[in-house]
């Protein structure tokens, strides 16, 4: 009931609700519109209310008298590095990188690149960026120098953010060395490099740009947060879309605030002062809303994981960091679960710690299968909560609203409607899918503060991805269904996108990578299922004739040339070669099919395909390799 209450309120009476829960900020300048249109006729949040991320995030804690709570807990066990950061001293990292930033001539509205390892300093980044105005892109270290160089010549950055190197298991990653890299590929060259040195004995090669992050932020003066408008973007975070190119995704400030503010207290059961983890990484929407300001605005103490959940050195870390630091709720992705369970399916590392401290572990990033929900509830005896939200949201769309009341968990779904989001069912043809039937997730605009407010330079393909397909509705990219209690199940994409270890990769993108080798005719890229990572892609190719390489060395070229494009994280390892590939007689590749024969998941011999044939040939060249669910 008490969730029923509240949600309905947020669906038929946005404006107030939104009003409430904003006036739980602090304001330069209160609000008094509180939802209008911006020039694109697309909804706003607060237009003309000021406030500022860092200062709610930093200054506001000290102001009432929290200044020696910590606020960040570094836990790298990859450094062996335990570092606990109190909200002064976090004042003094952020302000005077500000005041750098400033001394270089960056102002309000310009751009910064942040390209940076899970280390304290890429929290500073962001806030210094957000303190001063600066709309900051961080991009995730697992992407190549050529995904950067393409958010660099995006978003035009006056200066880029990095350190030396990160460190993945068992491997340095040469951080500097691909910034260099991709500045070289870049059109658009920006005028600074600011390098943070972990002294990791990797050599760092030298620029003209560079500056060394250390001495500049000693020598830097302290600035005090600035007042900015609701509307000012906070970042553009880029993500995968169903074509090559990314798409720039834009958040605001004072819709964020309230959002992350909201979702802390009400999503996530979380009271200021308590520990909150999210085992992600900065250079994903879960790093921004969950590591840095989420937790921070709601003066919750929060933990910068450098590690994984295994390997580092084993299956234990999660318990030990939940133990060590006392943490209230954690968040991660299914795949790190499945990882754990795959090292200890008995749960005997669990045993050794005390985990009392604990109340809810969400789960987010992809689907959750029932076994990995069941084993996790299993093992720590708490709330398992898997819940449902996307780059584009910023904060969670479909939630067992833990900090409402906790509601029934039914495996398989993320539950309900957060407050804000008037989740609907569509058809084809837009109309409300029955209870139980499959169809479009879309949600009724407007959406609720701290969405997307558009695309980075690009209105028109904000318009034409979301907007269009349903008119008056938000369109997800994601199906599913709602049962008879309301409870909403993502079944997964519709589109070219694909979820490999929580991470979304765009196929369509690959595609173009793998069709570029010489030896290639044509190509399909999708994702099939992976018992580990949860998909991972499959590229089929049709060579040429005459092709003059072996069938090895072409597969081998290709998957370097993705991994050399995209990134070691786009986990591209298996390409096939076949003789063809099933076809519409109109000449379209039938991906779906190819997917769901992967999968053994049910599938329609479409009319329309030229040769039915091809079906078994394709399916025995699956079986041969061992591929999709004929792994298992
Ligand atoms: N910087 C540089 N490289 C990175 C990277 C980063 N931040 N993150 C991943 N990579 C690299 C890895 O080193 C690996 O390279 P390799 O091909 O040379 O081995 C590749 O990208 C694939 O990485 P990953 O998908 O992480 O696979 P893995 O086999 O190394 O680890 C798991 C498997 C399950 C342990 C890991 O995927 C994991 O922790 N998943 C959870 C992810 C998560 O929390 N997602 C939440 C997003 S909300
Ligand atoms: P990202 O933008 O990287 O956060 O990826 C968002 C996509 O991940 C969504 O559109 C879904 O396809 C998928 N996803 C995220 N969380 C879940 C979940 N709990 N259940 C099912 N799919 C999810």
């Amino acid at each position: 009931m008490k969730y029923q209450k509240i949600y309905k309120k947020s669906i038929e009476h946005p404006e107030v609700f939104w009003k409430e829960q904003s006036d739980q900020l602090e304001w330069f300048k209160k609000p008094s519109t509180i939802l209008s249109k911006d020039k694109n006729d697309y909804d706003q949040w607060f237009e003309d209310g000021e406030t500022n991320l860092s200062y709610l995030c930093i200054d506001k804690h000290i102001k009432d008298g929290f200044g020696e709570q910590v606020a960040i807990i570094y836990d790298s066990p990859v450094t062996n590095t335990i570092q606990k950061i109190t909200f002064n001293e976090l004042h003094s990292e952020v302000a005077k990188l500000a005041g750098g930033l400033k001394s270089l001539g960056l102002e309000k509205g310009d751009t910064i690149i942040i390209y940076m390892p899970m280390i304290p300093q890429a929290a500073y980044a962001m806030l210094a960026c957000a303190r001063i105005g600066v709309i900051h892109s961080v991009v995730f270290g697992g992407f190549a120098p050529h995904e950067l160089a393409i958010r660099i010549d995006d978003c035009k950055p006056k200066a880029i953010i990095t350190a030396c190197s990160g460190i993945e298991i068992e491997k340095i990653i040469p951080y500097k060395p691909y910034v260099d890299e991709a500045i070289d590929l870049a059109v658009n060259k920006p005028n600074h490099v600011i390098v943070f040195d972990r002294h990791l004995k990797a050599e760092i090669p030298k620029k003209d740009y560079d500056i060394d992050y250390k001495s500049f932020v000693n020598q830097a003066k302290e600035v005090e947060a600035i007042h900015l408008e609701s509307t000012h973007p906070s970042y553009v975070l880029y993500t995968s879309g169903t074509t090559g190119t990314p798409k720039g995704i834009i958040r605001d400030t004072g819709g964020y605030a309230t959002a992350l503010k909201f979702s802390m207290n009400y999503v996530y059961g979380v009271n200021p002062g308590e520990v909150f983890w999210a085992a992600s990484d900065v250079g994903w929407v879960v790093g921004h809303s969950f590591i840095v300001y989420g937790p921070l605005l709601n003066r919750n103490t929060t933990i910068l994981f450098e590690g994984k959940p295994i390997r580092t050195p084993d299956a234990s870390t999660f318990w030990r960091v939940i133990s060590e630091h006392r943490v209230s709720a954690m968040f991660t992705a299914p795949t790190a679960i499945r990882a754990i369970k795959k090292e200890d399916p008995l749960g005997l590392f669990i045993k050794r710690y005390d985990l009392s401290c604990l109340k809810y572990q969400f789960l987010a990033g992809e689907r959750c299968d029932a076994a990995t929900l069941q084993w996790t509830q299993d093992q720590l005896k708490i709330p398992v909560i898997d819940h449902w939200w996307q780059t584009e949201s910023g904060w969670p769309m479909i939630s067992n609203m833990v900090g409402v009341a906790l509601e029934v968990v039914k495996p398989g779904s993320a539950t309900l409607p957060v407050c804000g989001y008037d989740i609907q069912i569509l058809t084809e043809d837009g109309e409300q899918a029955p209870s139980s039937t499959e169809g479009y997730v879309a949600i009724k605009l407007p959406l609720p503060p701290g969405t997307l407010t558009n695309l980075w330079g690009n209105p028109e393909r904000f318009k034409k991805g979301y907007l269009e397909r349903f008119p008056g509705y938000y369109f997800s990219g994601d199906g599913g269904y709602k049962d008879e209690d309301g409870y909403v199940f993502i079944t997964g994409r519709v589109d070219d996108i694909i979820n490999v270890a929580g991470h979304r990769l765009s196929t369509a993108e690959m595609e173009e990578i793998v069709s570029s080798h010489q030896s290639v005719a044509e190509c399909a890229v999708f994702g099939v299922h992976c018992e580990l990572k949860g998909q991972k892609p499959l590229g089929l190719v049709v060579l040429k004739a005459e092709v003059s390489q072996s069938d090895e060395t072409i597969q081998k070229e290709i998957i370097k040339d993705v991994r050399r494009e995209i990134g070691a994280v786009a986990s591209f390892r298996d390409v096939l070669i076949v003789q063809r590939l099933p076809k519409t007689r109109s000449g379209k590749i039938l991906r779906k099919l190819l997917r769901h024969i992967a999968d053994d998941l049910k599938y329609n011999i479409p009319s329309t395909i030229d040769d039915p044939e091809i079906i078994n040939e394709i399916a025995s060249v699956y079986k041969t390799n061992q591929i999709g669910i004929h792994k298992n």
